[in-house]
């Protein structure tokens, strides 16, 4: 008999070894019962990233980074878990459960959905190819004159759905229920309220693919110039989210590997118009703006992080640019420094970047498409081989307008803008090379612009402190609570307890949790501990169970550090540990109602008796506190 994917998971966990697997990428030492090695996952010179055999998980104390082995290869090799699963199960040669879409990790509506959707676009594309009409012949004649061959139309599925109401849906409710058609977004309920019709009509069909190639979604490009919208796209669904999914990435993939770099495009025909002719890094936003998660869903495919912003050279194509700078600058916050220097740069600096940004913007005024189209592929690359850095982008930008801006006011109001972007570059050779640029090129003293960019810095370096300040007066309370109530769950992740699951279960309440995260993941220990032999399982079952959620693997590590602080306790004062806690809870909690009563009585009316109510209410409170106070 076959195994569950359960079994499969558990019996691949068994055979990997954490030491095993992390020395593939970390060189180990070991020192006391761990292995310390420098973190694959920030820069550091000195090891702060751990490994614990008893416990099969590693934990960088410099950065945070922590997980079982599972996690640490999908991380350190860029893989999706089921994936990864799959590798791992045929090198061990362990059989996989014959259906893996009837699994729990993809449930059966959304393996419908993605079938359906799969029909519908194998259907438009046959239409195309394969039968003849007016219409199709209308759709040829488009497709042809943008110089798409019947290569590209055979490479991207491309389609054709005609303009009658019920094609599609007359095919497809032979095999799919009208809930998946409609969920799939491929049929819409007709306005007299029964029957379905099609949703796409009258349009080119572009198939879009999510990351492993299932067909998820549409774009539909309209065929007639009065057609409107442009272009009509699916909705989100419970198979697509367009801020998660990007055109032409299932294709692209392998090249965005070997380029180390992917190119950004914001139409359909753009990457298909690329790809085909032989720019394969290049990936699209669907109908929607860019977003963080589409540039860590990239970052995952880069190891240089090198993202060239390819949009329209019109001017809403560089309002684009920017934007998209914006959005990718705050996906990797935190993370590192934007690169703001040339390769040549690297061996003598010490700076490390997260992420190197280039902007790619050819000078005749076309989208990247017919950029590819009339000038051609050869020429693209050679633009792409010598986009500038988004800095030098933007000092190039904002210097072709500087003969417009002549008196001191002008040139002054004009450089505000200009300010937070010369306080991106942390280099400070680096910095003032550009500031002694700008300042030529307009004409004005390099020290003066120099001394305004300090005071700039220095007037947004006090904002952020002040501001966390009340924030920190403000959740005082809350983290004291949330952190006892870490503290409370992470017991359950000691090794030496003396207790079983049942008894440490027993002395903790579900009530004492008000974190939602927290409650979910008590939810979850509950559930785990009945079938648990002992609190290495309990660790690695809870990692496999958050393995799609890194919010949760974060807290699980932060619990799991948390833990060995208590190890070595006697019982009693485990229990201590335990009783100390919830008394924290507890007390914070009296002291919001507390405030909240205060907040009442002050409100409500002297001589009320509600007034008084509240008043006495307050005194228990206070009692309360007081007792507590003296234990
Ligand atoms: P463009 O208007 O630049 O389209 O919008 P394009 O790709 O150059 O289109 P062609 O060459 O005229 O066919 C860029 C992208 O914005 C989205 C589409 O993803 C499009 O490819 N868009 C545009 C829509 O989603 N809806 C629209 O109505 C228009
Ligand atoms: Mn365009």
């Amino acid at each position: 008999m076959t195994k569950t994917l359960e079994e499969v998971i558990a019996e691949i966990k068994n055979r990997l070894d954490i030491v095993d697997v992390v020395s593939q990428q970390v060189i180990l030492k070991k020192n006391g019962g761990r292995y310390w090695g420098l973190c694959p996952f920030h820069k550091e010179k000195t090891p702060s990233f751990s490994v614990n055999p008893q416990l099969g998980i590693y934990k960088c104390f410099g950065c945070g980074a922590g997980g079982d082995a599972l996690s640490f290869i999908m991380k350190t090799k860029n893989i999706e878990f089921m994936d990864l699963i799959k590798d791992l199960a045929k090198e061990f040669g362990i059989e996989l459960p014959a259906n893996l879409h009837k699994d729990k990790y993809s449930s059966d509506l959304k393996t419908q959905m993605a079938s359906a959707c799969e029909k519908a676009a194998i259907f438009y594309h046959d239409l195309l190819i394969n039968h003849s009409s007016e219409e199709i012949k209308a759709a040829t004649d488009y497709l042809t004159e943008r110089s798409i061959s019947r290569d590209i139309i055979d490479r991207f599925t491309l389609g054709i759905a005609p303009k009658s109401y019920t094609t599609l849906y007359d095919i497809l409710k032979k095999d799919f229920s009208d809930e998946v058609l409609e969920k799939a977004g491929l049929v819409l309920r007709s306005r007299e309220g029964h029957g379905y019709i099609d949703r796409f009509r009258g349009r080119v069909i572009i198939p879009i693919q999510n990351e492993s190639g299932e067909y998820v979604a549409f774009g539909a490009r309209a065929l007639q110039k009065d057609q409107s919208p442009k272009y009509l796209n699916s909705a989100d669904s419970l198979i697509y989210n367009k801020s998660k999914l990007l055109y032409g990435l299932y294709t692209a993939k392998d090249a965005i590997k070997q380029e180390d770099g992917v190119i950004l495009m914001e139409g359909y025909f753009d990457v298909i118009s690329a790809q085909a002719h032989g720019v394969e890094n290049v990936v699209g936003v669907c109908g929607t703006s860019l977003t963080s998660e589409h540039i860590k869903l990239l970052s995952r495919y880069t190891k240089s992080r090198r993202i060239y912003l390819s949009f329209d050279t019109d001017s809403a194509g560089q309002k684009a640019t920017n934007r998209g700078a914006t959005i990718i600058k705050e996906a990797f916050e935190g993370l590192g420094n934007i690169k703001q220097f040339d390769e040549s740069y690297i061996s003598t600096s010490d700076d490390k970047y997260s992420c190197e940004i280039r902007v790619i913007s050819p000078p005749e005024g076309k989208d990247p498409d017919e950029f590819i189209r009339t000038v051609g592929a050869e020429s693209f690359k050679k633009i792409v081989e010598n986009a500038p850095l988004l800095i030098d982008f933007q000092v190039n930008n904002f210097l072709k307008h500087k003969k417009e801006y002549k008196t001191p006011q002008e040139k002054t109001k004009y450089l505000k803008e200009f300010i937070p972007v010369f306080l991106e570059i942390n280099n400070e050779i680096i910095r003032s090379e550009y500031v002694k640029m700008v300042a030529d090129a307009l004409n004005i003293d390099e020290k003066a612009l120099k001394n305004e960019i300090q005071k700039y810095a220095y007037v947004n370096s006090l904002q952020p402190v002040s501001q966390s300040e009340i924030k920190r007066i403000v959740t005082k309370n809350v983290s004291i609570s949330e952190k006892a109530q870490k503290n409370l769950l992470s017991v359950f992740l000691v090794t030496d307890s003396h207790f079983t699951f049942t008894q440490i279960s027993e002395m903790i309440d579900n009530s004492y949790f008000s974190n939602e995260t927290l409650i979910n993941v008590k939810h979850t220990i509950d559930k785990l501990i009945c079938t648990v032999n002992n609190v290495r399982e309990l660790i690695e079952q809870l990692y496999t169970a958050y393995i799609e959620n890194p919010e949760k693997q974060q807290l699980l590590t932060d619990l799991i550090g948390i833990a060995e602080t208590f190890t070595n306790l006697s019982p009693d004062d485990f229990k201590c540990v335990i009783e100390e806690n919830i008394r924290r809870i507890q007390r914070c909690r009296w002291e919001e109602e507390k405030e909240k009563m205060r907040n009442l009585y002050k409100n409500a009316d002297e001589d009320d008796t509600e007034a008084l109510k509240i008043q006495m209410q307050l005194r228990d409170k206070i009692n309360n506190l007081v007792k507590t106070g003296e234990n």
